[in-house]
């Protein structure tokens, strides 16, 4: 056999696994970007040899063959795959194709909307009740899964409007949006059941559940993309575009994409798709790219389909959030709080645009989950701007090392770890270790506390392995001949570097209690305890009552922070600082606050712990936000408190804005991210 065919044949058995584990059990082995891979090699080698082509290769089919869990459903048109364009150039030549093809210049109008990473569904109504929904399955059979759809809260069950006589298929994806995704998962974990590795394979799980009242308990949704008019009646015969097909659908009530537009031309349709490249990840769901379809439907039929794809329609594939990499080492890091956090130790690889090396697995349980050893090829994942993580390890046949077991140790100070009953984390409780006193200064000088320039990693740990400080308040004390003297120091810089420490003396009180590392004190409390109380002093005589009735405070922060204030080495500390002339008082409108919500509008419900309805409101509109009393389409998120309003929430899902627990309310504030995933 040439060495072509045998390239061919392997490639087809592997696509068909990783169809039947992707399709069939909803446990994909590999990241999308991979499997990817393997169907363009095989198209070009079967492209490059003819003689070689076969009916059944996977290469000319969608999906995979249909369980047998549910009943197979005929489908009245076989349900399409997309061709996908993996750069602008290959859209431009897609779009050029097009365009000679249905021999028009450049006004044709294209939609373009988001390729939602779920399942695609169809749902049959006849005489406008919903009789039946199928799965997409190899195309042309797929499986039905009726009684699960039904329990999908935005699947309308019968068309409003005029009674359609006839039989009408809505199709679309069914989805987890992104915060509801992050809810289930925090429900999984605390009912002990297994994490999901990313929306859609929580989605595809739900669905594909024998036992309905297990999918009504998953928020999933459907989002409506097409209409199925061939067997339509007259009551429809109107619709002559995408467009108008959309606005049919929203007048059921189907949820459509509200990113969807038209526009005309080629270059409008380009930077309508960079857009979504540019926005992925304001987005309530996952894409995995963008959708660009002819928009007039009577051009579409000209153009018409392979077996496999629409040639009206093409995906334009977004850099995959996903990748595959071999795992070196697992290692541990100590933080600022003792909290030791195993990680990944990576061959490095281009996730989602950038080289990771390193990513997080959380904690000592979650590597047991996920089951990953060294030497295992893993999946990384890195969604925008969070800390890449390792989802999973990719299922192997050949040997594999021994599991990975948590160390004993601190792998700094030596002091055996700690793990409390009930507790995730593991904590080296040494309050000398040198790793966790690195971490607490250079927090004390980062940007969000006392924002000393020059005062990075590097610097920090020449300080302490020389000797010439212990703690922050040394910093305060240090001596410019002597640090002039160290590595790679010099005059210049070490003047600039005790320039920068004076500099930060003036630093308001909040910043210094951020500095300082309390547990349970961030950036929003820290503003409000010492916005009420001004001074060190006055802070220091507050009893946890006075503290806890601060807004944005509560009982929790107030107790750490007192306990923090009475331990004999905070009180040195201060002594300390104030002898070395630091302000520790908070002058009026001293801290600028990071306008993390600028332009946002949050709505709150319900009343969120720790804050008045007014303090809540004072916060956001402190970062730049606003804080409307309903609900619209231009509602950033909407934060659910205790006994929050229902109208409030069922608005927010149909227009699909997420919803944000009250307690990640701070973190909104810090992070202005409504999404918890
Ligand atoms: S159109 C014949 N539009 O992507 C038309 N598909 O890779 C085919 N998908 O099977 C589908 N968002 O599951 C279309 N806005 C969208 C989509 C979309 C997600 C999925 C769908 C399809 C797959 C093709």
């Amino acid at each position: 056999m040439s060495d072509a065919a045998q390239r061919i044949r392997t490639l087809r058995s592997e696509i068909a696994a990783h169809n039947e584990a992707y399709f069939i059990h909803d446990e994909p082995l590999v990241p999308d970007v991979t499997y990817d891979e393997l169907v363009r090699e095989l198209r070009l080698l079967e492209g490059e040899h003819p003689e070689l082509s076969d009916a059944e290769s996977p290469s000319t089919r969608v999906g995979a063959h249909v369980s047998e869990l549910f009943s197979p459903v005929s489908h009245s048109s076989a349900m399409l795959s997309l061709d996908n364009a993996f750069d602008v150039d290959e859209l431009r030549a897609w779009a050029d194709r097009v365009l000679k093809s249905i021999d028009v210049k450049d006004d044709v109008i294209f939609s373009v909307e988001p390729k939602i990473d779920g399942l695609a569904l169809s749902i049959r109504y006849v005489d406008s009740q919903l009789v039946q929904a199928a799965t997409r399955g190899d195309g042309r059979t797929g499986e039905d899964v009726t009684a699960n759809v039904l329990t999908i809260c935005n699947v309308p069950h019968v068309l409003p409007g005029l009674v359609v006589n006839g039989t009408v298929e809505v199709r679309g994806e069914v989805f987890l949006a992104k915060a509801d995704f992050a809810r289930l998962n925090e429900q999984q974990q605390s009912s002990g059941a297994k994490q999901f590795a990313n929306p859609r394979n929580a989605a595809a799980g739900s669905l594909r559940q024998k036992d309905s009242l297990i999918t009504a308990q998953r928020p999933l949704s459907f989002l409506a993309y097409q209409l199925v008019v061939d067997e339509a009646p007259a009551d429809l015969a109107e619709i002559a575009s995408h467009a108008q097909t959309l606005e049919q659908l929203a007048t059921w009530g189907f949820l459509v994409a509200p990113e969807s537009q038209t526009l005309t031309g080629v270059e409008a349709m380009v930077t309508r798709t960079d857009w979504f490249e540019e926005h992925r990840h304001d987005l309530a769901y996952d894409i995995d790219g963008v959708v660009v379809k002819l928009d007039n439907l009577a051009l579409r039929r000209t153009l018409g389909s392979t077996s496999r794809a629409p040639r009206w329609a093409i995906a334009r594939k977004l850099p995959p959030e996903e990748q595959s990499t071999r795992l070196i080492a697992i290692e541990v890091s100590v933080g600022r709080t003792g909290r030791v956090t195993p990680y990944a130790v990576l061959e490095p690889v281009t996730v989602a645009g950038s080289l990771v090396a390193m990513a997080t697995l959380h904690n000592q349980d979650q590597v047991a989950l996920k089951d990953v050893r060294p030497g295992d090829l893993v999946i990384i994942r890195k969604a925008g701007d969070v800390i890449p993580e390792v989802v999973g390890a990719v299922a192997t046949t050949g040997e594999r090392s021994a599991p990975w077991s948590f160390p004993q140790q601190c792998p700094d100070c030596g002091h055996a770890l700690v793990r409390s009953e009930g507790e995730s984390d593991t904590y080296c409780i040494n309050r000398s270790c040198p790793a966790q006193i690195l971490q607490q200064i250079i927090h004390f000088a980062s940007r969000s506390a006392m924002d000393i320039e020059g005062l990075g990693e590097q610097r920090v740990a020449q300080l302490l392995d020389e000797g010439l400080i212990t703690d922050v308040a040394d910093l305060f004390t240090l001596d410019a001949e002597r640090i002039a003297k160290l590595d790679g120091m010099g005059d210049l810089s070490a003047t600039g570097l005790l320039v920068a420490i004076t500099g930060s003396k003036t630093r308001p009180l909040s910043r210094l209690l951020v500095g300082l590392g309390i547990r349970h004190v961030g950036p929003v409390a820290a503003r409000a305890l010492a916005n009420r109380f001004q001074s060190s002093t006055s802070l220091a005589a507050a009893t946890v009552d006075e503290l806890a009735a601060v807004d944005g405070v509560g009982p929790v922060i107030a107790d750490s922070l007192l306990r923090y204030l009475r331990e004999p080495e905070s009180q040195y500390r201060f002594q300390q600082l104030e002898a070395a002339g630091l302000a520790l008082v908070e002058p009026v409108e001293a801290w600028d606050v990071a306008q993390t919500l600028a332009g946002k509008a949050v709505v709150v419900t319900g009343s969120v712990d720790g804050f008045s309805r007014d303090g809540a409101e004072a916060a956001i509109l402190a970062r730049g936000g606003t804080s409307p009393s309903s609900v619209s389409k231009k509602t950033f998120c909407v934060v659910v408190g205790e006994a929050p309003g229902a109208t409030k929430i069922s608005k927010a899902e149909d227009l699909n804005i997420p919803l944000v627990p009250g307690s990640s309310f701070r973190a909104l504030l810090e992070t202005g991210e409504a999404s918890l995933s």
